[in-house]
């Protein structure tokens, strides 16, 4: 069955591959982008009045835990592709620290295959570093980059032995597809029982910290070794100023390496943890105002490259114990553009164009998923995202996600997803998930 004919009419088209940011109609025919202007003709496709929203490609997710395998009871990677295509989401990385770990070719073709079979977007799964995680002994790095793997990683842990990440670095230079190191930024030992940022609200809040000093030193030995290699470098979630000015420094050494922040990172504070809510437990935890503020500049200049969400489920009765027990996580799926436009776009903090860039065309290029991302034009595969900017609505249950633990709980957000196109098929069409 051939995919259906649409006609999006009359939206303002923001697509960062192009510099395009304007008033135009898109038409998608055979799950492609058939052609794009103005005053288009319908010519038998159905047609989307979209007149007032904006139309983008398709959101692109470099970290986010889908659970399966193993800890379906959190999440499933159909829960989870529904909930990342309710956000505007075409594309995910899904992270390896599965169970069992995704540490070999048979576990990535086995979350690929649920994927085609249960999936409302594409899932792009991400290989360990080292077997089970362990920071031991490299993974089969061989192997998943036969399989396709382009993005490896241990998150969840940091890569601790400096020695085995050299290697890791050394190894993905040996293919010829552009194979990438992703680190969980944050010293073991120096974070060892920290529930918090290390500061004075850790302090009043009697919770053992997590020094940003932990990122700081591993983002510095990262890229020391990045330098040494020329492996491809890529840092998880960062979140405190410091290691920040390391990254736009390496950057200007000409140093491989790329950066994501979260969305949570970009909006809360330490200080917002004085009510013990486990739903702002995250590693890395947040951080002082002037850490955000050093986040919001570093992605606007560009020395951050993409927003990820960091979507990390968690059962209720798993975070609705004391805070030194409950797991470290937020959902972020359904929320991550609605929080860029409303925190960071609607007061001027950063333009529309970038803020798209970083939530689907950079990431889109770090993952080597050529078919996201944009340009929206003429052949391209109709991965399209469709936004009423102005829809307010509060973040609460129920979720598309398996889960609830949301930091952004209770929040009053701008700006909605109205249809998702997953190769020109929506996965959600106005505001409801059909896939
Ligand atoms: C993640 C998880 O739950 O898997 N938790 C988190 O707080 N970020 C692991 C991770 O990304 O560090
Ligand atoms: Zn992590």
């Amino acid at each position: 069955m051939s995919a259906p004919a649409w006609l999006l009419r009359g939206a303002r088209v923001v697509d960062p591959a192009q510099g395009r940011d304007e008033p135009l109609d898109v038409l998608v025919r055979g799950g492609v982008v058939a052609e794009v202007g103005v005053g288009l003709d319908a010519a038998g496709a159905t047609v989307l009045d979209v007149a007032g929203a904006l139309l983008a490609p398709g959101l692109v997710d470099l970290h986010a835990h889908l659970r399966e395998p193993g800890e379906e009871h959190k999440e499933t990677i159909a829960t989870g592709t529904r909930a990342a295509a309710a956000g505007g989401y075409t594309a995910v990385a899904a992270m390896a620290n599965t169970s069992p770990v995704s540490d070999r070719a048979a576990v990535v073709r086995a979350v690929r295959e649920l994927a085609e079979a249960t999936g409302a977007c594409d899932v792009f799964p991400v290989g360990a570093i080292t077997k089970g995680q362990q920071g031991e002994t490299l993974a089969e790095i061989g192997e998943l980059v036969e399989a396709g793997v382009r993005l490896l990683s241990d998150d969840g842990r940091c890569v601790a032995s400096a020695r085995v990440l050299r290697n890791a670095l050394t190894y993905a230079r040996a293919f010829a597809e552009p194979v990438v190191i992703a680190d969980h930024a944050e010293d073991p030992d120096l974070v060892e029982g920290g529930q918090m940022h290390e500061g004075v609200h850790s302090v009043a809040l009697g919770l053992a910290g997590r020094p940003a000093e932990a990122e700081e030193v591993i983002v510095a030995r990262d890229l020391a070794i990045a330098r040494m290699t020329g492996g491809r470098l890529h840092l998880c979630h960062l979140s405190s100023a410091r290691a920040v000015e390391l990254v736009r420094r390496a950057k200007q050494e000409g140093i491989r390496v790329s950066a994501e922040v979260t969305p949570h990172h970009l909006t809360f504070t330490d200080e917002d943890l004085r009510d013990y809510d486990t739903n702002l437990k995250v590693n890395p935890p947040l951080r002082t105002a002037e850490d955000r503020e050093a986040l919001r500049d570093a992605l606007v200049d560009g020395t951050i490259d993409a927003v990820a969400t960091d979507h990390a489920p968690h059962a209720v009765e798993e975070k609705e114990v004391e805070f030194d027990r409950a797991p470290p996580g937020t959902i972020g799926l359904e929320t991550a553009l609605a929080v860029v436009l409303t925190e960071l776009v609607a007061p001027g903090r950063i333009d529309l164009l970038r803020a798209i860039d970083a939530l689907s065309t950079t990431p889109a290029r770090i993952l080597g998923a050529s078919e996201h991302g944009g340009p929206i034009a003429p052949g391209r595969p109709a991965n399209l995202v469709v936004v009423d900017p102005e829809a307010s609505w509060v973040v609460e249950p129920p979720f598309v996600s398996k889960a609830r633990n949301a930091a952004f709980l209770g929040r009053r957000l701008r700006g909605r997803v109205v249809h998702t196109l997953l190769r020109g098929r929506p996965t959600v069409l106005d505001g409801k998930v059909v896939a």
